[in-house]
């Protein structure tokens, strides 16, 4: 029996056509891009190696042959972790109908590729791994609180030119924004050119002098932030900075540049995911080697338990989550939960950034914004506004300059805030200042007016204190046991509570 089964395997392994080839499908997405899928085998006597290639290639580690049908493992990247996932496919003369399971219940990926080669195909090169076992990086010194400023991403994305960039330093002056505290003007992705032929890196036509962009940002009193990616390109496909860290951290320094958003974007394509501290590291060295002060912003999505080496690798804030957006549920999300557990890593100098702010852009209602800018600062987050203020209303303005909102923000002693009750939609967060008191958010996450209560107990108080609101600017007297108040829906009532 045992002979027989093996002679049958045998028999149709060698009965069926060799496999090895480029399989291909193309399709139109709803934007219009045209999307190319790969699967490109090698089978060698019904054992198959080779890749799957939706965006990046996938290897495929193991796999066979059995027949009309295939069996196969590839290895998938999702959210900076790398994981074994194992398909099948059906051949049907020149066709492949592919099946990939997805994470989360989704149903699976179905792709039917149509062979268009029967060449070995050439295999992805592979994979550069880093040690994260790498000395820690230097502490630069800088942001012992957290960085104030504005970033284009959020309202201009590609849309971001030399002359907004001197229209919003201006604005940032003319405002009193710079006079509350903002001083970055980061430009976030696109302005990148190409290398010239020693490798240097140029800017592109929409940022025709970026040394006399930056004279122009620090002739007013304020710094200026750049983009980059460790891959080789950018998020939104323009030149990374793969194989030319040292040489682009001087390029920024010699421009003058004050602050890096290095985004992860491409770069899977080349490391192996895990490596990711270590290629984090290698910028870190470098930025120190260029000898400018340069503000270190580490955008890897929270990959990793990015705080618990993000400092190592010389970040000074480190993005937590993916992109934020215009949309309460958005900011909810990400504020409210996904920034749980994380309150540990923030310290003086190192800083846990649930993303730039949206207030203003329109998406949210004013109460929304506020909610916004109050649990911002209570998480000792960035604030980096991300509206065109050379266009802002009067109400936005307030939101983001109240001083009282933002000394919360930038106290000194660093410690991030955290949730200390919660109940259903009524949340109360609290973070210690330096001068023994607390900031306080009284939160209403739902639909209709609730009255908040924040329990003594629960920030650990005895006895009366003065509570004081910071957007009202109005002292409320002295409580005991508690402090409540009606909060607006999606709103918030933040105060200072002190002995
Ligand atoms: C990623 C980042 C964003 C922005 C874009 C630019 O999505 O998370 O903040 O920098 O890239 O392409």
């Amino acid at each position: 029996m045992k002979i027989c089964v093996a002679l049958f395997s045998l028999a149709c392994a060698c009965g069926a056509a060799n496999l090895t080839g480029r399989w291909v499908a193309s399709e139109t997405l709803s934007n219009g891009q045209k999307r190319e899928t790969t699967v490109a085998l090698i089978d060698e006597e019904g054992s198959l190696k080779g890749f799957v290639a939706v965006r990046n290639p996938m290897l495929i580690v193991a796999g066979h042959v059995n027949g009309d049908n295939l069996s196969f493992t590839i290895l998938r990247e999702s959210s900076g972790v790398e994981t074994r996932v194992d398909c099948t496919a059906t051949v049907n003369g020149n066709e492949l109908k592919v099946t990939i399971p997805n994470d989360n219940n989704r149903p699976p990926t179905v792709l039917t590729v149509t062979r268009v080669s029967t060449e070995k195909p050439a295999m992805p090169a592979p994979k550069i791994a880093l040690s994260n076992d790498f000395p820690a990086v230097k502490y630069n010194g800088l942001a012992k609180t957290p960085p104030m400023g504005w970033n284009s991403w959020n309202k201009f994305h590609r849309n971001i030119d030399d002359k907004a960039v001197r229209g919003i330093a201006d604005a940032m002056v003319s405002t009193g924004m710079r006079d509350a505290g903002y001083v970055y003007v980061n430009i976030d992705d696109t302005w990148e050119g190409q290398r010239d032929a020693n490798g240097v890196l140029q800017s592109n036509e929409k940022f025709p002098d970026m040394k006399a962009l930056v004279d122009y940002v620090h002739s007013k009193g304020l710094k200026i932030g750049i983009y980059s990616s460790p891959g080789p390109k950018t998020c939104a496909g323009y030149e990374g900075s793969f194989g030319h860290e040292e040489q682009d951290a001087k390029t920024w320094a010699a421009w003058g540049f004050d602050y890096l958003k290095y985004d992860w974007c491409s770069a899977s394509q080349v490391y192996d995911v895990k490596s990711l501290p270590a290629v984090y590291a290698k910028m870190g060295e470098a930025l120190l080697k260029s000898g400018r002060p340069i503000v270190y912003s580490l955008c890897q999505y929270g990959w990793q338990d990015v705080g618990e080496w993000a400092a190592k690798a010389g970040g000074n804030l480190w993005r937590t989550t993916g992109d934020i957006s215009d949309r309460w549920q958005s900011m909810m999300h990400i504020g409210f939960e996904l920034q749980q557990g994380r309150a540990g890593y923030a310290t003086p100098g190192h800083w846990n950034d649930p993303d730039m702010l949206e207030i203003g852009n329109g998406g949210m209602t004013d109460e929304e914004y506020r909610t916004h800018m109050s649990l911002w600062c209570l998480l000792s987050a960035p604030l980096l506004a991300g509206n065109d203020l050379r266009d802002m209303r009067k109400e936005i303005l307030d939101i983001l300059i109240n001083r009282e909102v933002i000394a919360v923000d930038q106290d000194p002693k660093g410690v991030q805030g955290v949730r200390v009750a919660k109940d259903g939609d009524r949340e109360v967060w609290a973070k210690p200042l330096r001068d023994g008191s607390q900031a306080v958010g009284l939160f209403n996450l739902g639909k209709e007016p609730a009255v908040v209560t924040a329990n003594f107990s629960d920030l650990k108080l005895t006895g009366s204190h003065s509570v004081r609101d910071l957007w009202a600017h109005v002292e409320k007297g002295r409580m005991k046991e508690k402090f409540e108040a009606t909060v607006p829906p999606h709103g918030v009532v933040m105060v200072k509570i002190a002995k």
